[in-house]
C-alpha cells in the first residue's frame, strides 16, 4: 500500500532573519560603509598568541594538521580585532604535499618541497606521483570547526594557490625561484601543461571540499602571476583559474588574487569570471568594471610603518574605491614584524568614519 501523503510542510518557524555577513554582501556586489575588513596572513607570526601555539605544537605543519589548533589560530585575529572574516589557517603548499611531494618548513628558511620536479622529465615525474586527497582531511575538519565557532556575521574564507604559483614551488622545490617553472613551460609545454592540469584538478576538489565544510567564499592566491608575458599569462594563469571558476563558482564566490598582474588585470577579470579581485599594492582599479567587488591594495609596508603614513594610506585606499563594492585588505600578506598596535590603529580609524 502506498504510504500516506506527507503532511503539508510545517510553516517555517519564524527564525530571526540573520543578515548576511557584510563581506558576503560585498561579494554579491553591494557597497557596505565602512567596508568589511580582513587582512591577508592575519593569522600568523605578528600575533603572540599564534607564536605561542606554534611553539607548543612544535612546528608549522604540526599546527596546520591539528584541526583543533588550526581552528584556534584561524579564529585568533577575529577574536582579537573583530575582523569581518576569518581565513582558514593552512597553506597553498598542502596541495603539492597531497600530490606526493614531501613538504617541510624550516624556521627562517621558508618552505621546501622534495623531490623538486625540475630535476626530472615532468611526464615521468608525474607518472610516479599519486594524489592522496585524504591527506587534506584534517584541513577540511578545521573548516568545519571554524564555521561552527564563528558568529554568523563573520564570513569564513577558504583558499588555495593559483595552479601557476603552486607549479613554481613544485618545480623549484622552494620559494621565489621562478626560473625553473618559466623554463619548463617553454622547454616542455606538454609536461608542464599536464602538471598544471593535475594541480588544477586537485585544487578544484580541495576547494569544493572546503565549501561543503563551511567556507563561504574562496580566494585563489596567484602570488607569482606577475612574471609572465601575455601569452604565457593566458596559458598558465587565466586558463586554469577559469577552469576553477567554472567548476566551483556556482558553489561560492571566488576572489582572484593575481599578484603583480598589472596591465593584465582587466583581462584576467574578464576571462576568468572571478566574482571579485584582490589587488596588490601597486595595482590601480582603472579599467575594471565599477560593479566588480574589489579587495586589498593597502600597502603592507604602510601598516608596518604605522603613524600618519598608515592613516594617509587608509584614507587614500578608501577614496580610491569610493563607489565600488569594496573589502578593505592589504595588497599582500601582513609583515611578521608588524606591531599589533598598528592593526588596532587601522581598525579604529576605519570604524570611526
Ligand atoms: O592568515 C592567513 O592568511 C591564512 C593562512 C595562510 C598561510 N599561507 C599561512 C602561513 C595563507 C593564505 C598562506 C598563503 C601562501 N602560502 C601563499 C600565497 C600568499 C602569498 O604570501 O603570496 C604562499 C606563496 C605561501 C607559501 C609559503 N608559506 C611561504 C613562501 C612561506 C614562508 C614565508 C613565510 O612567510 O614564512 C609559508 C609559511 C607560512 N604560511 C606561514 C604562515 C602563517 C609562516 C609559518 C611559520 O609560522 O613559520
Amino acid at each position: 500500500m502506498a504510504s500516506a501523503p506527507a503532511s503539508p510542510p510545517a510553516v517555517a518557524p519564524s527564525a530571526p532573519q540573520v543578515p548576511a555577513a557584510p563581506l558576503l554582501r560585498v561579494l554579491r556586489g553591494e557597497r557596505v560603509d565602512p567596508p568589511p575588513v580582513w587582512l591577508m596572513r592575519q593569522a600568523g607570526r605578528y600575533l603572540p598568541e599564534y607564536r605561542a601555539l606554534r611553539e607548543a605544537k612544535g612546528g608549522f605543519m604540526e599546527l596546520l594538521l591539528d584541526p583543533e589548533a588550526a581552528a584556534e589560530v584561524t579564529v585568533q585575529p577575529v577574536r582579537r580585532f573583530g575582523m569581518d572574516a576569518a581565513i582558514l589557517f593552512s597553506d597553498i603548499l598542502v596541495v603539492p604535499w597531497a600530490m606526493g611531494q614531501a613538504l617541510a618548513f624550516e624556521a627562517g628558511e621558508g618552505p621546501r618541497l622534495t623531490p623538486a620536479l625540475k630535476d626530472a622529465p615532468l611526464m615521468l615525474a608525474l607518472q610516479a606521483m599519486t594524489t592522496e586527497a585524504g591527506k587534506l582531511a584534517p584541513v577540511i575538519e578545521t573548516v568545519r570547526r571554524v564555521r561552527a565557532a564563528l558568529a554568523p556575521e563573520v564570513a569564513l574564507i577558504g583558499f588555495a594557490g593559483g595552479p601557476w604559483t603552486v607549479a613554481t614551488y613544485m618545480l623549484a622545490g622552494e620559494g621565489g625561484n621562478l626560473e625553473a617553472a618559466r623554463l619548463a613551460a617553454y622547454r616542455d609545454p606538454l609536461g608542464f601543461r599536464a602538471l598544471v592540469d593535475r594541480i588544477t584538478n586537485v585544487t578544484i576538489g580541495y576547494l569544493a571540499a572546503q565549501i561543503s565544510a563551511g567556507a563561504q567564499a574562496v580566494q585563489v592566491f596567484d602570488s607569482w602571476a606577475g612574471v609572465l608575458p601575455p601569452a604565457e599569462f593566458d596559458r598558465w594563469v587565466i586558463r586554469p583559474t577559469a577552469q576553477i571558476v567554472a567548476a566551483i563558482g556556482h558553489l561560492a564566490p571566488v576572489i582572484g588574487f593575481p599578484r603583480g598582474a598589472g596591465q593584465q588585470l582587466a583581462r584576467y577579470v574578464e576571462k576568468t569570471g572571478v566574482t571579485a579581485v584582490s589587488l596588490d599594492e601597486t595595482a590601480v582599479p582603472d579599467g575594471l568594471p565599477t560593479s566588480l567587488p574589489v579587495q586589498g591594495n593597502l600597502d603592507p609596508v604602510a601598516l608596518l610603518a604605522g603613524g600618519e603614513a598608515l592613516d594617509r594610506a587608509l584614507d587614500q585606499c578608501l577614496a580610491r574605491f569610493e563607489g565600488r563594492p569594496h573589502v578593505l585588505n592589504l595588497g599582500h600578506g601582513i609583515d611578521k614584524e608588524t606591531p599589533v598596535a598598528h592593526v588596532e590603529q587601522l581598525l579604529a580609524r576605519l570604524r570611526a568614519r
